[in-house]
């Protein structure tokens, strides 16, 4: 007798491939925003209303925003941050969203004086000892931070009572791209911090927790060039892969906000000019990618339980 499901799990089947590492797949079916060419029958052009200037960002004016065909009120957004604002945005992960008020998945294993410092602890570390020790700095463990109202990762949910502030600058970053796209009551209430390095992978999920899924969920990504995979609400669908690079911006809303999306595979390649860059942030950059993820939580009509 036949106990197994038959369907194939065409997501499973991509996931898999993009993240080998024992040969290098293929990425001719990536979508590339940078390739004009490969966006033929793939992705169209959209129309972004404009708004007023956001420190730490460029003019809606010059930005180049797309929505995928095959995936409604996916949008994936260039243009949006200078070398610059790239810099201070990783610069404000890395340093700022890693220790208290703010919750990192070390908190538990580690004095919050020395989480305090993270991020100075590990540049004095290093500058000290030579560029081979990287890996051996506390910054290098952090794999995420979380902001505003604390994503509960057991439980899946968030509670009225655990939450901090979402810091202003990123509260007006992301609402500045909401308002872009028409999102014009979108308010940021939590974010997640991602720190990712060559060898990470995310797998294959949905973001449910948020009270509102009406409301888009925002995502810029810095550092190391990356492969992401955005499916359906069907977990076996196919996926569409599509490079996502320093300075990028995704949003998901419509049907893709609650569509199944993972990150098979970080590149060893960015668009950061930093090559012949040695100060610390550089040094982690060119190891490392970082993605912000901001998202609104309650909704008009529910609350969040007390805890
Ligand atoms: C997430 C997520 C994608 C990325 O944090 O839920 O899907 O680009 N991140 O890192
Ligand atoms: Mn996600």
């Amino acid at each position: 007798m036949e106990f197994m499901d038959n369907v194939i799990d065409d997501f499973k089947v991509d996931f898999k491939y993009y993240k080998q590492r024992a040969s290098v797949p293929s990425f001719n079916d990536v979508v590339d925003f940078d390739k004009p060419s490969s966006l033929i029958e793939k992705a169209s052009r959209v129309n972004l209303e404009h708004c007023n200037s956001v420190k730490n960002m460029t003019e809606v004016d010059e930005w180049e925003a797309y929505q995928l065909d095959s995936v409604p009120g996916f949008y994936f957004i260039k243009n949006v941050f200078s070398e610059e604002h790239q810099f201070y945005w990783a610069q404000r992960c890395v340093q700022d969203f890693t220790h208290s008020p703010y919750v990192t998945n070390l908190d538990q294993f580690q004095e919050k004086s020395s989480i305090d410092k993270m991020w100075e602890i590990s540049k004095s570390n290093f500058l000290q000892s030579g560029s081979s020790n990287l890996k051996d700095t506390p910054i290098w463990s952090v794999r995420w931070a979380t902001l505003g109202y604390h994503h509960n990762w057991n439980t899946r949910n968030y509670s009225k009572g655990h939450r901090t502030d979402v810091p202003e600058d990123v509260a007006r970053m992301s609402i500045n791209i909401a308002h872009a796209l028409g999102f014009k009551k979108y308010k940021a209430e939590a974010s997640v911090v991602n720190f990712y390095h060559e060898s990470s992978s995310l797998c294959p999920h949905q973001d449910l927790s948020e009270l509102d899924l009406s409301f888009p969920l925002i995502s810029v990504s810095f550092g190391l060039d990356a492969i992401f995979l955005i499916g359906s609400d069907v977990k076996t669908s196919k996926p569409t892969a599509i490079f996502i690079r320093s300075g990028d911006v995704v949003v998901m809303s419509g049907r893709s906000r609650t569509a199944y999306h993972a990150l098979p595979r970080v590149m060893s390649t960015s668009k950061l000019q930093i090559d012949s860059r040695s100060d610390f942030l550089s040094c982690y950059l060119k190891n490392s990618r970082i993605n912000l993820n901001v998202r609104q939580v309650e909704s008009e009509n529910s609350v969040l339980p007390e805890d």
